[in-house]
């Protein structure tokens, strides 16, 4: 049976990458969403059919509902669902502008969740399914410059792994991928930042957002790789898929430190951390 496959925002980046690979297989029926599909034409000499080009932002809630619907006439059922859209915000945090830091976390935590939302009942129906969150490294670490785009990333981590063991029982299972630095739109277009200059003791964070924009283009990370490690993960490694897939050499390097770091201090902070329990008598 053809496995279907819901991604957002497939326009260019990761999930361009993703839906050209599906678009070629030929037991996968893609359902392929963008705010405006005229950017979709690339997937037509694919198309016989097992193709849905569908318009879709992911904060319209009535476009979620519709986006189902049309999926679910077509092809009766949603296997797997990727959580793809987003944007990105340069800012120090003092001077970030609320607006802008509010929307991102409506395409990038709440659109996720409101699709999520929608999809669960389709699964849990089926018993089965998987839910991808194209979270980031800086889901896992903050760094100076991404303050806010970070705080969309670990909500939707933290929301995502608590959300994969309640469906556990459903056979449905969660994998949030952690990407580094990648060669898509993300750090030119898609991400905002005000034309003028930070505040001047802001040294770190003004360097940072430099080194972004300078960056932009030359990114380590190649998309394209990218979706052939998340559609083999899912394809091959349906039963133990990884909760938590790092992508590129610099989100690994960096998560290990983290955690090794935390791992560290953890150990330390132990004795004190215990002694603020009840004790066993209490
Ligand atoms: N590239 C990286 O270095 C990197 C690293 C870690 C994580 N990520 C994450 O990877 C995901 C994909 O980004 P990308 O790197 O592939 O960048 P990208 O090339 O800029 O792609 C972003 C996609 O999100 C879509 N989008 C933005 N707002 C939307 C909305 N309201 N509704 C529906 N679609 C919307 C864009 O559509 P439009 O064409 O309409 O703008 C575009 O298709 C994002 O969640 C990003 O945070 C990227």
């Amino acid at each position: 049976m053809a496995q279907t496959w819901l991604i957002t925002g497939t326009s260019t980046g990761f999930g361009q990458e993703l839906a050209t690979l599906l678009a070629q297989k030929t037991d996968v029926n893609l359902v392929a969403t963008a705010r405006n599909t005229d950017k979709l034409a690339y997937l037509d000499q694919y198309d016989h059919g097992q193709i849905l080009k569908l318009e879709l932002d992911v904060t319209d809630s009535q476009q979620i509902k519709e986006v189902i619907q049309t999926t679910l006439s077509k092809f009766g059922r949603i296997d797997v669902l990727d959580n793809n859209a987003g944007l990105g915000y340069f800012s120090t945090f003092e001077e970030a502008d609320e607006a802008t830091v509010q929307y991102m976390f409506d395409v990038n935590f709440w659109g996720s969740v409101h699709l999520t939302q929608a999809v669960l009942p389709v699964m849990r129906q089926q018993k089965s399914g998987v839910i991808i969150g194209i979270s980031s490294d800086a889901g896992l670490i903050g760094e100076a410059a991404l303050s806010f785009y970070s705080g969309t990333k670990f909500a939707l981590e933290g929301v995502f792994e608590s959300l994969a063991q309640e469906v556990q029982e459903d056979n449905i299972k969660v994998m949030l991928v952690e990407p580094s630095s990648f060669r898509t739109d993300w750090a030119g277009r898609s991400s905002q930042k005000k034309e003028t200059a930070f505040l001047d003791d802001y040294q770190v964070t003004n360097a940072a957002i430099q080194n972004y924009s300078d960056s932009a283009g030359n990114e380590a990370g190649n998309p394209q790789a990218a979706a052939q490690v998340i559609y083999e993960q899912v394809i091959s490694n349906t039963e133990h898929l990884p909760l938590h897939l790092p992508l590129g050499e610099m989100s690994v390097t960096r998560a290990q430190k983290k955690f090794a770091g935390l791992a560290r201090k953890f150990a330390q902070l132990s004795d004190l951390a215990i002694s603020t329990d009840y004790s066993k008598e209490e």
